[in-house]
């Protein structure tokens, strides 16, 4: 049985185990349209595993929020390998977010400068459209995929984050990844990339 921490309107954690998890709503919302929300709107969203039907939207999702984007086979690719891990966010009758990731054995992220392998969670792309921001859909949606990357044998996850994308900064640092090194760089515009990671096992209890 899986468990995941919800924040209720109350705003305490608790324990809800997986068949709740996939519908419930919710009501402090932040509308990312520039102001603050009144703390009385009322949004509900049901996390599910991404089906091919889904492809448009996500692909749609992934032009409007991000300056990486792939083309539809990239995602129907990471679909067919690790479908378990590719995860839609559906509300008001239509998708509103995405994860997307792999599975990779290599050198362990958190053994280093000591040389060691490890099956690897790697989180390729997530994204929220703006108006369903600041809900915790994107704390949901790396939750369930991270418990995902566990049952395929992931024991340790990370992902790479734009330098000031400070939101996606402080959302894995919530969770609780650490940033492990720097990428000069990385991305195609020259922005650095923090790599950032988390053990996996923490979830084995
Ligand atoms: N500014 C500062 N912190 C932010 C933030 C923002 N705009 N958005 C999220 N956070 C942090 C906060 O700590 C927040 O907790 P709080 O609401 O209690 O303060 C925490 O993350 C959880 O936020 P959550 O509601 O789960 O995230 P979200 O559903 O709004 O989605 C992103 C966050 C990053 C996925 C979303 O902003 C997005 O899609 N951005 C564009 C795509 C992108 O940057 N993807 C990541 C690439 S590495």
């Amino acid at each position: 049985m899986f468990h995941s921490n919800i924040r209720t309107p109350e705003g305490y954690w608790f324990i809800l185990n997986i068949e709740m998890l996939f519908k419930y709503s919710r009501i402090k919302c932040d509308y990312a349209l520039g102001e603050y929300a009144t703390l009385t709107q009322v949004k509900s969203f049901k996390l599910r595993e991404f089906k091919p039907k889904d492809l448009q939207s996500v692909v749609s999702i992934n032009w409007k929020c991000l300056p990486e984007n792939y083309s539809s086979q990239f995602f129907l690719e990471l679909y067919e390998h690790y479908p378990k891990s590719f995860i839609v966010v559906e509300a008001d009758g239509q998708i509103v977010g995405y994860i997307m990731c792999r599975i990779e054995t290599g050198i362990s992220e958190f053994k280093r400068p000591i040389f060691g392998i490890a099956k690897k969670g790697h989180i390729v792309s997530i994204a929220v459209l703006s108006e369903y921001r600041r809900c915790g859909i994107a704390t949901e949606l790396i939750n369930q995929a991270m418990r995902r990357m566990l049952e395929y044998g992931a024991t340790e996850c990370y992902l790479e984050v734009r330098k000031t994308n400070d939101a996606a900064v402080n959302l894995y640092k919530k969770l609780g990844f650490e940033i492990l090194r720097k990428i000069s760089g990385y991305y195609y515009d020259g922005e650095d990339a923090y790599v950032m990671g988390w053990k996996l096992k923490k979830f084995e209890h």
